[in-house]
């Protein structure tokens, strides 16, 4: 099976008052779906719309997205979009059709979460909520996850618990990842592969050396790609 992810000529225009503003502009890009790519670039740059248009929540004016056949994805945001008035198991499990609430007891644990199966959103922190949106995707099986700033809205502590916890349960699932990110350090610390968008398109890609253990992006070559990657985010 195709474990490539084929983007060719994709073009989303959104219209605000009247105006049709080109977003994605002639997008041709290959992901490994496998892999974790992450995407950065300016705000505005269209980051959500291209996760928006790879998840089948927004449809492409033209071009086209071809997935592995039978691929399973999940999404998550930077806000955890749980139900308040439901429990985190209960979140965990919404919308499947024959829930067990083994393997949602299952997921918490994975995500750091046991204990917690009967706390309500209000009762747990930002971080726990992200774990619990996590949670929710891996319910689903998703071998591909897709993350918008997953963790921008936690603070500078929580986030590199969270990055370190992303990195286990992915060894652990064995899935994908394509994240969004404004932290280059972030993007440096997750990644095998950096994707720069500017202007609509794929401005420049980045291979990062494999993950074997804990990074430190403060040696080469982390260095010099991030400094890289600044300079394209400045002159782009
Ligand atoms: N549903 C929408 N309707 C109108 N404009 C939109 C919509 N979604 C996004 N946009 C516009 O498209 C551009 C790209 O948005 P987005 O993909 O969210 O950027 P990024 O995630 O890179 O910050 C922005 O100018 C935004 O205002
Ligand atoms: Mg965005």
């Amino acid at each position: 099976m195709s474990e490539a992810i084929l983007i060719s000529h994709l073009c989303k225009s959104f219209c605000i008052e009247g105006r049709s503003i080109p977003v994605l502009r002639d997008l041709d890009l290959t992901l490994d779906a496998r892999g974790f790519t992450v995407l950065v670039g300016r705000s505005g740059c269209g980051k959500t719309t291209l996760l928006r248009l790879l998840s089948g929540l927004l449809q492409p004016d033209s071009g086209q997205i071809l997935l592995p056949a039978d691929l399973r994805m999940g999404i998550m945001f930077q806000e955890a979009r749980l139900m308040p008035w439901l429990t985190a198991e209960r979140n965990v499990t919404l919308g499947i059709r024959r829930p067990t609430p083994e393997k949602a007891r299952q997921m918490l644990q994975l995500v750091g979460l046991s204990g917690f199966e009967r706390a309500y959103p209000a009762q747990l922190s930002g971080g726990m909520q992200q774990r619990a949106a996590l949670a929710r995707t891996l319910m689903r099986d998703a071998q591909l996850i897709l993350m918008d700033e997953p963790f921008a809205a936690l603070d500078s502590f929580t986030r590199e618990t969270m990055q370190k916890e992303l990195l286990r349960i992915r060894r652990e699932k064995d899935c994908g990842v394509i994240l969004v990110t404004h932290n280059i350090d972030e993007a440096l610390i997750l990644g095998d592969r950096i994707v720069l968008l500017s202007d609509g398109r794929a401005a420049r890609s980045y291979e990062l050396p494999a993950q074997t253990g804990c990074r430190d992006i403060l040696t080469e070559p982390f260095l010099s790609i991030k400094k890289s990657v600044m300079e394209a985010l400045k002159s782009l």
